[in-house]
């Protein structure tokens, strides 16, 4: 069976925002900074790109913080990161709450240090309940081990090939229970996917700011939804005449 989600074809607000937060690497260089200055400078944009979100009416919003791929980065590059998911949950995490962001964790906790899984769960059990916006954190994700990852459990269930569709693949994803991003922004000017949704993006509009993530205000996010609104969704279909 194939999962269509035509409802999106009409909507000119996106009901599900993916981002790709790039060149904070680039932003700080061109200021003489450390890497990690700009990815703390991205993290502070992350609260007016959240705001503005959920004014818009945006339902789900998708943040690629950390890859799969990100391990290979310099030591204190990887360290630095872990240590801003850290602080940003201690220092955003009640005000986030009590505005009705509902986080939710895709990739692997696995591989983080027992103290941050500990405060990644408790974030995402503090705010299960909530219904303003959905603040979906990829972090150590990447789409093909989130592949992996699937066929191996379905493997591990015993599921009868007949039984594989679109609708069970989903169900063994991360992203299980969610739908399909509508558009993908990805910043800096860079156009590639970079593991980022596999599965969920093939048919999602894509949206290429020449900024870098830190410089990314609202403003630019409402030029995206603007392009968004002009597009022509046909999921693989054609208008009927
Ligand atoms: C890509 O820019 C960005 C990342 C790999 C990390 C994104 C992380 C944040 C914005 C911080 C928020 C994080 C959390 C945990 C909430 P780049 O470093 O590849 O930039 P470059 O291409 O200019 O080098």
């Amino acid at each position: 069976m194939t999962t269509v989600h035509t409802d999106q074809k009409t909507k000119t607000v996106p009901r599900h925002v993916a981002i790709i937060m790039d060149g904070n690497g680039r932003w700080a260089r061109e200021r003489g900074l450390p890497r990690v200055a700009g990815h703390r400078a991205g993290t502070e944009n992350l609260r007016t790109i959240i705001r503005a979100s959920a004014n818009l009416g945006i339902e789900y919003l998708t943040l690629y913080a950390f890859s799969t791929e990100n391990w290979s980065r310099p030591k204190a590059e990887v360290t630095g990161l872990m240590h801003i998911l850290s602080d940003v949950i201690d220092r955003e995490l009640d005000e986030l709450n009590e505005e009705g962001a509902r986080l939710i964790h895709i990739g692997h906790l696995k591989g983080l240090s027992k103290a941050l899984q500990k405060k990644v769960r408790h974030a995402i059990d503090l705010t299960r309940g909530n219904q303003q916006i959905n603040i979906i954190l990829a972090f150590n994700y990447g789409g093909r081990d989130e592949i992996i990852h699937a066929i191996k459990a379905m493997l591990k269930d015993g599921v009868d090939p007949d039984d594989v569709d679109e609708d069970l693949v989903n169900q063994y994803l991360f992203t299980r229970d969610l739908p399909d991003p509508d558009l993908v922004i990805r910043t800096s000017g860079e156009q590639r996917t970079s593991n980022f949704l596999t599965w969920q993006t093939v048919y999602s509009e894509w949206y290429f700011p020449q900024v870098y993530w830190p410089d990314f205000d609202e403003d630019e996010l409402r030029k995206a939804i603007e392009d968004y609104a002009t597009r022509d969704r046909r999921f693989g279909a054609l208008e009927e005449s």
